[in-house]
């Protein structure tokens, strides 16, 4: 699961009932690896194409990204054509507007074609200017989204309770319960050859075939959709940035807002509705670096424009970013392969990774498409190699030096509840967390991926790693990865 905080609006609709668990052996056309919006709907197109298919889910369907947004389906996303326009051009702003206008559309498709009950709605989606100092960056990306070929338009008349200073914006956009739309792919892909397993997560790939814990799949191709690239043989890794944002649903005495918006500047505060709630989304930062108290940050922020009588639910994500701004689509390593990957959405997955199933279809189905070249994995932009220069270069002082976590201390005794530290004993430096009840959780803090040290996050009562994304709960098991090995526990004491 991605939240080790509440459950997300969405993941507490969750059926009770979970999908079979795969045991046995089994042969299909296509293996794929992860039930989230990119491995569902990459599954019902090639099951539309007459191949057989399996989705293999290592939790519940959903559970992981797809089940902890705030469900916006849009092609207007925050100021993302003026970072495409500035580290590319125009003309990948232009293809990565046009893939996102076709995958509205095609969420509404899919929705009506597989009479899935979801929630559907449509709204405009806008990017506001919460502060004066904001306009700027909303009048730039009015222009560069313009540019990029989007039917944008300014109009401050976004139904929100404060002043907005400027703002742009896109009508006849999307939102849905993003759980129920998964499910509903889901209860399409199952049947006449093709079949969905939760429980089952992927521990290995030789050749042809891939194990579960409890089964094993031959296969031609395989898909890897599981958010961050599973194995890591095509070094994605020291590629993709991954930032981390928290978000809050609430009740109101009075009418949520009907845009779907978001502000231009930092911190950035998105604002959603599903039926009666509003969601309120932001407070991001980078994984493994100090959450600054979000939760109360989202609630304030909430309390000061709506009437609030309850906040319902809380919940935070991570969502990998490549280092050039742009979706990584494609075979998972360079030349010819049957294994394919798509990761890097910058939080508008829901979006770019159904764009990013019609593109992976056509490659495992050997049909050329015109967007495989601009979202290749194996792409060199030129422009951003100084961040990736600049973010390995982070990485590597992590890597090596202990002295980036100070040792707080060399015992727990004066460890408050429901707070961490982190001491220096014979092992090197561990992490210890005294839970509400007292009892000491102790773990050690390189973490099982590449060697970082973790950090703590008070917001989700998690160690986490600032190198690539890989999360722990206190007693050393994997939240999310790269990492697949625990933290080795330590003695409290
Ligand atoms: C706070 C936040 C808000 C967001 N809001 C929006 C929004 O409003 N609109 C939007 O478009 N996007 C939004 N996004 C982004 C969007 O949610 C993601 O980009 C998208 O859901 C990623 O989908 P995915 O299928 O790639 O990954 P996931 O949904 O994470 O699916 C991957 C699945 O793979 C499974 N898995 C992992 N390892 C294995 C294994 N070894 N074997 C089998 N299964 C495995 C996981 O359990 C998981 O279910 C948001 C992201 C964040 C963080
Ligand atoms: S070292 Fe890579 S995620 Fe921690």
């Amino acid at each position: 699961m991605t939240t080790t905080g509440d459950q997300s609006l969405w993941l507490s609709a969750l059926p009770g009932q979970s999908r079979p668990q795969l045991t046995g052996t089994h042969t299909f056309d296509v293996a794929v690896a992860g039930g989230g919006i990119t491995g569902l709907t990459t599954a019902l197109l090639l099951k539309r194409r007459g191949l057989r298919v399996v989705v293999l889910e290592a939790d519940r369907i959903a559970s992981g990204a797809s089940g902890n947004n705030t469900a916006k389906v849009t092609a207007l996303q925050s100021t993302v054509y003026s970072t495409l326009v500035c580290t590319h051009d125009v003309a990948t702003a232009t293809d990565y507007a046009s893939a996102s206008r076709a995958a509205v559309d095609q969420v509404a498709d899919l929705v009506q074609h597989e009479e899935i009950a979801c929630d559907l709605r449509r709204g405009a989606a806008a990017t506001y200017a919460y502060t004066e100092d904001e306009v700027q960056t909303v009048e730039e990306e009015f222009q560069h989204a313009r540019k990029a070929g989007l039917p944008v338009r300014l109009d401050t008349d976004l139904d929100l309770p404060f002043e907005v200073h400027a703002a742009v914006r896109l009508d006849d956009q999307l939102t849905l319960h993003p759980v129920k739309y998964l499910h509903g792919l889901a209860a399409a892909i199952d049947g006449d050859g093709s079949k969905v397993y939760e429980h089952s997560r992927v521990l290995d790939v030789t050749g042809h075939k891939l194990t579960t814990a409890d089964g094993e799949v031959h296969f031609d191709r395989l898909v890897l959709a599981t958010h961050y690239p599973l194995l890591d043989r095509g070094l994605f890794f020291p590629r993709l940035k991954t930032p981390r944002s928290y978000a809050i649903a609430a009740r109101l005495d009075g009418p949520p807002p009907s845009a779907l918006a978001i502000s231009a500047g930092s911190p950035s505060w998105s604002i959603s509705a599903h039926g009666d709630q509003l969601i309120v989304c932001g407070q991001g930062h980078e994984t493994g670096k100090p959450a600054q108290e979000p939760y109360r940050r989202l609630e304030e922020f909430a309390r000061r424009h709506w009437p609030v009588t309850e906040v319902t639910h809380r919940w935070s994500a991570q969502d990998p970013t490549a280092y050039d701004h742009l979706p990584m689509i494609g075979s998972y390593t360079p030349g010819a392969s049957t294994i394919f990957t798509a990761t890097g959405y910058m939080k508008w997955g829901l979006t770019s990774g159904t764009f990013a199933a019609s593109v992976l279809a056509d490659l495992v189905t050997g049909k050329p498409n015109e967007l495989a070249e601009r979202f290749s994995p194996h792409r060199l932009s030129l422009k951003s190699l100084p961040e990736l220069v600049k973010k390995n270069a982070e990485v590597a002082v992590e890597m090596v030096g202990d002295r980036v976590v100070p040792a707080d201390a060399t015992n727990s005794d004066r460890l408050p509840p429901d707070h961490a530290h982190v001491i220096r004993d014979g092992l090197g430096k561990t992490g210890v967390y005294r839970d509400p009840e007292g009892q000491l959780h102790a773990v050690s803090m390189r973490c099982t991926h590449l060697g970082c040290f973790v950090r703590f996050n008070s917001a989700e009562r998690s160690w986490d790693c600032p190198c690539h994304g890989s999360r722990f709960d206190v007693d050393g098991n994997v939240l999310e990865g790269p990492a697949t090995k625990p933290l080795p526990r330590r003695d409290p004491k």
